[in-house]
């Protein structure tokens, strides 16, 4: 995200035009921690995983007084452009800020907090979502920021963890991020020729421990001295129910008598170096954005930038949203070519 940052404030700056950071998310939206960002502020921040502004889950955001006090602060600092780098979850509630920031203005005229002149002037809040998010779950795009670097570091766990499988022939169930989408789970499991991968977006069979163990065995009987097996945190079975890296173990375990091991990778996955890939697109997205805001592309309604086909543009905001929220009704509906289609296509290729 700070290679989007650094973009956003460099092209601003370069066009002619005042950047403030906002920190801590819409937290510091409300509490007004807000400062003016300058060239030099985010040099050297392309290497660092996370975000140099910080962000914190913000309940107050979610009641209409949160958002009164977010208006209140932005026209204060004379801003009227936005930028929010997050997911679907943070995309939404800057689209319902937006939306109700003309009803803000009219409150705070009407309350003589603003004068007039001050009202034309910051009659709409031009908005410009892009999305962050190492899940890679949005639809519209065909990669989040941050989706790439955690594949990176799945792939340096398992290639480390390899050592010990090989050497003492063992099992390992590497449990993966990527909440209810996955594509780290689909990408890691192709980089480190797992034997058995379990997603959401195809939900086991009930007899899948007869083939799970099928396939292990078939490995081990071919002179395969290690097994991987790939469980994304949200996998589940045609029913429904979780499958869990704990329930895996105990197939490998008691029908093989396996020698298996769990590793849950965590928050190792959503931080550290980003790659380069994702500094170069996160980079290219943030220049997209300020385009997106001065050249008056996000007056109507608000946009979010995407990648499609390697090339950066910017689609309807709310669109895109809708279409990552019928994803999970699509998941739950059974019908999985639509979930994936929905999905985009960095996740079906
Ligand atoms: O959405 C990103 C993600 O890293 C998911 O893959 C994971 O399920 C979740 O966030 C973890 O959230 P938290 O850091 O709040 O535990």
């Amino acid at each position: 995200m700070n290679a989007a940052v650094r973009a956003i404030v460099r092209v601003s700056i370069q066009l002619g035009a005042t950047v403030y950071f906002v920190k801590e998310g819409y937290h510091g939206l409300i509490e007004g921690y807000i400062t003016k960002a300058n060239w030099y502020d985010v040099s050297f921040t392309l290497n660092l995983g996370g975000t140099i502004i910080g962000t914190k889950r913000c309940m107050p955001f979610m009641t209409k007084e949160g958002r009164m006090k977010a208006t209140k602060n932005m026209i204060s600092f004379g801003i009227s452009n936005l930028v929010v780098i997050g997911g679907d979850g943070s995309l939404t509630g800057a689209n319902i800020f937006r939306e109700e920031w003309p009803y803000h203005i009219t409150e705070l005229l009407k309350n003589k907090e603003i004068d007039e002149e001050t009202s034309k002037k910051f009659a709409h809040l031009n908005l410009v979502g892009i999305v962050g998010s190492i899940d890679n779950d949005f639809s519209g795009t065909d990669m989040t920021i941050g989706a790439d670097t955690a594949l990176h570091r799945i792939l340096e766990a398992i290639d480390s963890i390899v050592s010990t499988a090989f050497s003492h022939q063992r099992t390992f169930i590497m449990e993966v991020m990527g909440r209810n989408c996955g594509y780290l789970a689909v990408k890691s499991a192709l980089m480190c020729e797992a034997d058995y991968l379990f997603i959401r977006e195809w939900p086991q069979k009930l007899d899948w421990p007869d083939k799970l163990c099928k396939n292990v065995q078939t490995a081990r009987n071919r002179g395969k001295r290690l097994n991987i097996i790939i469980v994304s945190e949200g996998a589940v079975d045609l029913n429904g129910n979780a499958i869990t890296s704990e329930m895996v173990k105990n197939v490998l375990v008691t029908r093989l008598n396996q020698d298996a091991r769990i590793t849950v990778l965590g928050h190792v996955q959503r931080g550290g170096s980003p790659s380069a890939f994702d500094r170069i697109l996160a980079s290219r997205m943030g220049a997209h954005a300020v385009f997106c805001l001065l050249e008056g592309t996000a007056e109507t309604e608000p946009k979010v930038v995407c990648l499609n086909a390697n090339t950066i543009v910017h689609q309807s905001l709310m669109d895109c949203v809708k279409s990552t929220l019928e994803i999970g009704k699509a998941i739950e509906q059974k019908d999985f070519d639509r979930a994936l289609n929905l999905r985009g296509q960095s996740f079906i290729q």
